[in-house]
């Protein structure tokens, strides 16, 4: 990173200045240094949506939303989606580069060998009703695994950081699993070692008691790339929310928690369920004109959930790789979903809408993946649960930088206060 020209800033009604450093990172924007700007001129900024705003440096993953480029590590996306697995994505996500074969076996063996939950933790689900959302059940399971490690999580401790990321990476899918079994009422599956991760994942989802299930190369391959697709991206508000919390020095499974919770919000890891709902209200292509000119009516608070983003205002690169693979993989499962059609008539009414072409807004990660989940069998409330899983990756691995990184402060952002002045208290009797 380097810190080259310097921009004056000068307040023509104080005549106060200053002058702050730009810094440049490896690829991207130039970032104006404001670290000063409140000693020097009295003033805060103000970017309630942090729409341009850099919040840390990371060396973990790239956007440029104009071109749609998405990195990790410098590798792009379409490349690790094609030759990659999410296992080996999240050992690059952790470490920076790509596992020698020996380096990723072991990782892999990690993983492995710390898949299962305390038993203890099993007994918590009957503290929930049946129909609690699997998020709900996620959130709090997470959360409550600090009960369980409280003797290895001192969060300045390398060797502790690293064991916290491998019992999450591998607690997730067991977790998750649990979630959903729960909520169907079937008893919880151990996970199999002699299984690859994400085999592993759908066997303690859908085998049953009475017979064994067979598992579906097919299947397997789509969950593992939907989990490449959803290991990371930047600054996000699920990751803001873990390195936010991180900073304050607690643990790294309240920090993980944190997360899930931020991703559940429909603006952001929630809208893939949103997304099926609305295909499913919309119910046939006959109806997207409708469901488009309420999307753009502003006393309509309806929404086009999946499209849309911050940072892209070009096509997500994730959803383009979405779209071929949902075409591809319902083929090859023999699934014919009419909502797909629906969708494709929605993307297309809305593409050549002015409405959304001036406002660059384009399908996003989550508009097809729903479609996917669904032909996988996996309910739609559990689809949240799903960017969860993969998003354990990017979350765990931001938080381990932060810790790494000298000096790293807590995150205390300021305000504009518009409230009462200061004022003297009044007596009841005299209100
Ligand atoms: C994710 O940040 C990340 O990287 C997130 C994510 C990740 O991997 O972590 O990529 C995952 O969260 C993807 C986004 C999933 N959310 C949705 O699909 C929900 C629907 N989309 C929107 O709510 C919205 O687009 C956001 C939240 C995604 C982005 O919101 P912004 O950047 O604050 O944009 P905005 O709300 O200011 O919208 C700009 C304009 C507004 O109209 P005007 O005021 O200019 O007239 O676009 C309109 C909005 O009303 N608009 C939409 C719309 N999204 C924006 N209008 C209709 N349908 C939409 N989906």
């Amino acid at each position: 990173m380097s810190e080259s020209k310097i921009v004056k800033l000068v307040d023509e009604s104080t005549n106060r200045s200053s002058e702050l450093p730009l810094l440049s990172g490896t690829l991207g924007p130039a970032c104006i240094d404001i670290g000063t700007l409140y000693k020097d001129t009295g003033h805060f900024t103000y970017d309630p949506g942090y729409g341009s705003t850099a919040s840390t440096k990371s060396a973990i993953t790239y956007i440029d939303g104009d071109k749609g480029v998405l990195l990790y590590r410098g590798y792009p996306i379409e490349q690790l989606a094609e030759k990659s697995t999410f296992l080996e994505t999240s050992y690059l996500l952790l470490n920076g580069e790509l596992p020698t074969k020996d380096q990723f076996s072991k990782f892999e063996h990690d993983i492995t060998h710390h898949t299962m939950m305390h038993e203890s933790l099993k007994d918590f689900f009957k503290g929930f009703h049946h129909d609690a959302h699997p998020m709900a059940m996620l959130a709090a399971s997470v959360a409550s695994l600090s009960a369980f490690y409280h003797d290895d999580i001192d969060v300045d401790d390398a060797d502790d950081r690293k064991l916290a990321a491998i019992r999450l990476i591998a607690k997730m899918p067991t977790i998750a699993a649990a979630c959903y079994r729960y909520s169907i009422g079937w008893p919880f599956r151990y996970p199999r070692n002699n299984l690859e991760y994400v085999d592993r994942f759908l066997h303690m989802m859908f085998e049953v008691p009475s017979e064994p299930l067979e598992l579906s190369p097919v299947a397997a391959k789509a969950l593992d790339l939907l989990f490449i697709l959803h290991a990371d991206h930047e600054q996000n508000a699920s990751t803001s929310t873990v390195r936010l919390v991180g900073s304050t020095g607690a643990n790294p499974y309240a920090s993980i928690a944190a997360g899930i919770t931020a991703l559940w919000g429909p603006a952001h890891g929630g809208a893939n369920e949103a997304v099926l709902e609305m295909l499913q209200e919309i119910g046939s292509a006959d109806k997207v004109e409708t469901a488009v000119k309420r999307a753009k009516d502003k006393n309509d608070n309806f929404r086009l959930m999946g499209f849309g983003h911050r940072v892209y205002k070009n096509f997500d690169p994730r959803a383009k790789i979405i779209r071929e693979m949902t075409h591809k993989v319902l083929g090859e499962l023999g699934v014919n979903d009419p909502l797909l059609e629906v969708a494709m008539k929605l993307e297309e009414a809305a593409l050549k809408d002015d409405y959304f072409v001036e406002r660059k807004l384009y399908p996003n990660v989550d508009f097809y993946s729903g479609i996917i989940y669904k032909a996988l069998g996996i309910p739609t409330e559990m689809f949240t649960v799903m960017f969860a899983i993969a998003r354990t990756a990017g979350w765990i691995a931001h938080w381990i930088e932060q810790h790494e990184t000298p000096g790293a402060r807590i995150g205390r952002p300021r305000q504009i206060y518009t409230g009462a002045d200061v004022r003297d208290y009044v007596a009841a009797d005299k209100r």
